[in-house]
């Protein structure tokens, strides 16, 4: 079999996807012929857009919050770190929510600049996390407040937020924004999740020209092929002609075509109201038809801010995610992820009634094949373990000796690599932080419920050799 044959197979065969790409594979949202060509006359280039390609990107600037927006072939995972580079200034740190992903990580430890974060609390029952506080926020970045506005800008580069989570939870986006412009600090948020944010009004509003950086996944939510996402500017705290150049670092000099059609395609579907309010009226009245089968089973959607962010879990909260995932695949289903309380699907605009019917038949499977197995009990999910970093990222990362030490022999060790589960790529710990012995418990926890973690191997995790480093 060849990975093609397999695809195919999988089209035909395969579970029917609550996970990204948000177009579902449904045919009625995929592109018709493709056509693959480099940057042929008449057909400008991406990282200098002056024709067709520019008029697409001011076509979906215009969708959003007529920022300057620019196309990505290469994810959210590029506009971020770009971001991250366009905001450094000299002698300064970044502010974080500890809850961004690994690319927001890695941009930092690109940028060779020391980090502070700011970390949600966790929902007590269900474990996932919360809104950033703007509070925290103000009181960080006035902390830094020195005799003059410039005094800010150099100890901040940038504060990143990434809003809607994985889960859906968003956070105020205008309260913290306005705190960070106070200060002259730049606001990058991660809203790779939120491409699709004020098409409805049943949905949370976007934050493009709110934060300085808004960087959206198309793929994510919307329907537009893998790799395919959008970077808003709007403000002049930001040096464009840096976030270009950078942009141009982290892409391919051969961008896709028949990606960058696909954006266009899906920034003229949203361009059709009627068309995108049928399509939303049709899957809000099978999110409701989802609830209402629910209400006799053990299991509920548990409700965070984005109503398509379906998240499963049972009413008690006992810890049955992965098992419920496990069981939903076998019927059928693919969701996007599980923690060990909850699953995670992914509904969008594309999803059909057949996909619910699947969905509906499958919870109520699990429901009777849960109902027949000793549960555990709940138990309260802890805080979001602090981090105490020795070493800047990059200077770990850099740093050459590093071995490979059992976790639980690991307490006090200093990490020379990020440690986490994907999705949802948030580092429990990450390079030059110590392992305290909440980290350890927390990778104990995730391991005892199944979850694969990057960043161990066969049960160690890779430490920097203090005796051959720094
Ligand atoms: C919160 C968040 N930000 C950024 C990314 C990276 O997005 P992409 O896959 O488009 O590069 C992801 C990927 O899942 C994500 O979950």
């Amino acid at each position: 079999m060849s990975l093609y044959e397999d695809l195919i197979k999988y089209k035909n065969e395969g579970p029917y996807p609550f996970c990204m790409p948000g177009h579902k594979r449904n045919p009625e949202f995929l592109p018709g012929e493709i056509v693959d060509i480099t940057e042929v006359e008449g057909f400008d280039d991406l990282h200098d857009p002056k024709g067709i390609i520019r008029e697409c990107e001011k076509k979906a600037a215009h969708l959003y919050d007529d920022s300057e927006t620019f196309f990505m072939v290469n994810g959210s995972t590029a506009g971020i770190l770009a971001a991250i580079m366009a905001v450094k200034g000299k002698n300064g740190k970044y502010l974080a929510a500890r809850n961004c992903h690994k690319s927001v990580y890695n941009g930092i430890c690109l940028a060779g600049a020391p980090v502070s974060y700011i970390y949600p609390e966790r929902d007590k029952k269900y474990g996932y996390l919360k809104a950033v506080d703007p509070a925290e926020v103000e009181k960080i970045l006035g902390e830094g407040a020195g005799p003059s506005e410039d005094r800010i800008r150099e100890k901040y580069y940038g504060v990143i937020v990434t809003s809607p989570t994985y889960d859906g939870v968003v956070s105020d986006i205008k309260a913290i924004g306005d705190i960070c412009h106070k200060y002259k600090v730049p606001l990058i948020v991660d809203e790779a999740h939120g491409a699709h944010f004020g098409m409805d009004e049943r949905l949370p509003g976007t934050s493009a020209g709110i934060g300085d950086i808004v960087i959206h996944s198309l793929h994510k939510t919307l329907p537009a092929l893998n790799q395919t996402a959008l970077i808003h500017v709007s403000g002049d705290l930001v040096d464009r002609d840096r976030l270009r150049y950078y942009l141009s670092v982290f892409q391919t000099s051969s961008p896709s075509y028949p990606l960058m059609a696909s954006m266009d395609s899906c920034m003229e579907l949203l361009r059709d109201k009627d068309r995108i309010k049928g399509l939303y009226n049709r899957l809000f009245s099978n999110i409701d038809r989802l609830k209402e089968a629910l209400q006799d089973t053990g299991f509920s959607i548990i409700n965070t801010d984005d109503a398509t962010r379906l998240l499963l879990g049972e009413k008690d909260g006992r810890p049955v995610g992965r098992l419920l995932q496990t069981i939903l695949r076998k019927e059928g289903i693919e969701p996007e992820m599980a923690t060990d309380k909850y699953v995670v699907l992914i509904s969008t605009l594309c999803d059909t009634d057949r996909g619910f019917d699947i969905l509906i038949k499958a919870c109520k499977k699990a429901e009777e094949e849960l109902g027949n197995m000793p549960l555990p009990e709940p138990a309260p999910s802890g805080p979001l373990p602090g981090t105490i970093s020795v070493f800047s990222m990059s200077d770990a990362e850099g740093s050459g000796a590093k071995s490979f030490i059992p976790v639980e022999d690991s307490l006090g060790s200093i990490a020379a690599g990020p440690v986490f589960a994907y999705p949802p790529g948030i580092p429990l710990v990450t390079s030059g932080e110590v392992i305290t012995e909440d980290i350890i418990k927390e990778i104990d926890h995730l391991r005892k419920a199944d979850i694969d973690l990057k960043g161990l191997r066969d049960g160690k995790i890779s430490v920097l050799r203090m005796d051959r480093n720094m």
